[in-house]
């Protein structure tokens, strides 16, 4: 069921669901999330049910300000408040040593936790409104496609479910994720948020580590993935191919493209995608959702040049064409 947030009586509805324990989606800047109360273990378990999460997969908290990160942390080293003050709200996760009170549950039994300040403006007033901290992952079930608008939760979860219409999410791809439990940050899942914008907020002088002892966010195979086969092509291959494809081979195919000479009309859906990254990244889902809906026997992907603003779009590429290890990015 969608929901429509404005009305102040509504409003108090969804907060008084989420005190209730019960599971609501709400928009975020970056996706779609599953939210419930993260201090209560039953509301958690609703959300790993519902996505069909394994328990080993922790979950992210939601807070409604940086002060905050305080109660869910200890030991919380200087430069992930640094990080907080630079980016939050935004699409930036950062993993923090847990404080003794947060739930094993919630964070796999590792002794981190990741928490972030959304910036979407309704999931800020829910935070706000509850007064505590909200567990959720992307709305979609586990290994499907993040979902950017209220419709593709609806598609997912169906009638039952409450979801927060929020409009498409701004950036469209999951928050930059940063381990700060050692003495250096570590990008753990690439984001609009670059290692360049990390490393200028803290000074440029510490070395951003590849390696991490955090258990890796996205390792399983295909995890942003539609059901469609997914082929990345970069532009010469992808030129070759359409040029060879019959137009009864293309009546199969789906085709994401940055060359609007690429799109022609017998392919059974094409989509030009805008050329810079953060339009790009903001679209990718939909049009993935859009082309996953049509049933093709492969999606053929045009893929975007190999430069540091693109680096998020082409790790999500790559992990839904299913590449186990995704090429140093
Ligand atoms: O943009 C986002 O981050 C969205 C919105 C809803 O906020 N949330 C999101 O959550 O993408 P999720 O669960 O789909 O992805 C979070 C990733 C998971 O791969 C999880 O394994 C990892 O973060 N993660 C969570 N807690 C962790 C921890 N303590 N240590 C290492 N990785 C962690
Ligand atoms: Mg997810």
């Amino acid at each position: 069921m969608i929901i429509h947030p404005y009305n102040p009586q509504i409003f108090q509805q969804i907060v008084e669901h989420l005190r209730a324990g019960e599971v609501v989606a709400i928009p975020t800047e970056t996706v779609y999330g599953l939210a419930a109360d993260a201090k209560n273990p039953e509301a958690i378990k609703k959300i790993f049910h519902l996505k069909e999460r394994p328990f080993d997969n922790p979950i992210i908290v939601h807070l409604p300000d940086q002060e905050s990160m305080e109660q869910w942390g200890k030991n919380i080293p200087e430069y992930a408040w640094e990080l907080a003050k630079a980016f939050w709200p935004g699409p930036l996760t950062l993993i923090i040593p847990k404080a003794d009170s947060v739930l094993n549950l919630l964070t796999a039994d590792q002794a981190s936790v990741g928490v972030r300040v959304p910036a979407h403006p309704i999931a800020l007033a829910i935070l706000q409104a509850f007064d505590g901290g909200l567990a959720a992952p992307s709305a979609n079930p586990f290994t499907r496609i993040s979902p950017t608008q209220s419709s593709h939760v609806a598609e997912y979860f169906g009638e039952e479910l409450w979801i927060v219409e929020g409009g498409p999410s701004e950036v469209g791809l999951e928050s930059t994720i940063v381990d700060c439990t050692g003495k250096y940050p570590v990008i753990l899942r690439h984001g609009v948020i670059t290692e360049e914008d990390i490393l200028e907020k803290i000074n440029g002088s510490l070395a951003l580590l590849k390696t991490s002892t955090a258990k890796h966010p996205g390792q399983h195979k295909r995890h942003y993935a539609p059901q469609t086969p997914i082929q990345l092509l970069d532009q010469e291959a992808l030129s070759a191919l359409c040029q060879k494809l019959t137009s009864l081979d293309k009546q199969q195919m789906g085709l994401i493209a940055l060359t609007p000479s690429l799109q022609n009309l017998y392919f059974k859906k094409s989509k030009i995608l805008p050329r810079d990254s953060k339009s790009y990244g903001a679209s990718l889902y939909s049009a993935l959702h859009e082309l996953d809906a049509e049933g093709a026997q492969i999606i053929l992907i045009e893929m975007p040049p190999d430069l540091p603003e693109w680096r998020a779009v082409r790790e999500k590429l790559f992990k839904a064409q299913g590449e186990r290890s995704v090429p140093d990015l």
